[in-house]
């Protein structure tokens, strides 16, 4: 099977001024397409750290991140946009949706980048705001959601693009556990019909059991976990 997202003997640390933070050593993972795989560890163990690395939102302090074979590193900043408009979808642990737009225009945003009219930015994005339970909050401002709705509204910006792959950071942190599967069964359809590989970071462990593989942080470095043990 060909591997969709890989990298190799990763370190990365934060350099701030005269602080140097270690945080993940030599982590090497490979990533199947259509494969899920959970991300588990403590806070403050590289989880986000990992994903934005995977999603090529920050570059490695050593090692490497391939993409469909192609190392992040060597593509320019335009090119790397596109790849990532087109092939990746990101979840953050924090939703980044644009304040000053209506749900519907921050889900048809990526769209609108890959060039696609108003119009049908729009009707897609709709199509997945119904997907997740949004159609009675189109018009609502990110300040004028809830957590969850904000959320949501992050998760149909992500899937909206039908990636190849689905980088995502704690997306049912805010959901009770009816809206969490209802989330879940979403990916996974996505990932039946166009063989999209999840990476979940998550404190959720029924979720985590659900997926194909189980990986945990410890000590920096990237271990491989069981059901019995989350
Ligand atoms: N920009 C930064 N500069 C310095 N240190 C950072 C920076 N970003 C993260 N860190 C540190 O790196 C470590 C890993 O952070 P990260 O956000 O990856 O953790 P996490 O596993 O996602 O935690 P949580 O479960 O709380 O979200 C933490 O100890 C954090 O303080
Ligand atoms: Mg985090």
């Amino acid at each position: 099977m060909q591997d969709v997202l890989r990298c190799h003997n990763i370190h990365k640390s934060y350099h701030d001024g005269r602080n140097v933070t270690p945080v993940l050593h030599d982590v090497s993972l490979s990533i199947n397409a259509g494969e899920h795989v959970a991300i588990l560890g403590s806070s403050g163990s590289g989880k986000s750290t990992l994903l934005h690395l995977l999603g090529g939102l920050d570059t490695p302090s050593s090692g490497e991140v391939h993409f469909k074979g192609k190392s992040l590193n060597s593509l320019s900043a335009n090119a790397l946009a596109t790849l990532r408009n087109e092939e990746m979808g990101f979840i953050y642990q924090f939703h980044h949706l644009l304040g000053e737009f209506s749900a519907l225009e921050n889900v048809a945003m990526p769209l609108r980048i890959r060039g696609l009219s108003a119009s049908a930015a729009q009707e897609k994005a709709r199509a997945m705001l119904d997907e997740v339970g949004l159609s009675h909050r189109l018009d609502h401002l990110p300040a004028e959601m809830s957590g969850g709705e904000r959320q949501r509204t992050a998760i149909a910006r992500a899937l909206v693009t039908e990636p190849s792959v689905v980088l995502a950071d704690e997306p049912t942190g805010n959901l009770d556990d009816t809206t969490g599967d209802q989330i879940y069964k979403l990916l996974t359809a996505l990932s039946e019909q166009k063989r999209t590989a999840f990476v979940v970071v998550t404190h959720d462990i029924s979720l985590a059991k659900k997926m194909d593989r189980v990986l945990r942080i410890k000590d920096g470095r990237l271990v491989q976990s069981s059901a019995e043990e989350v």
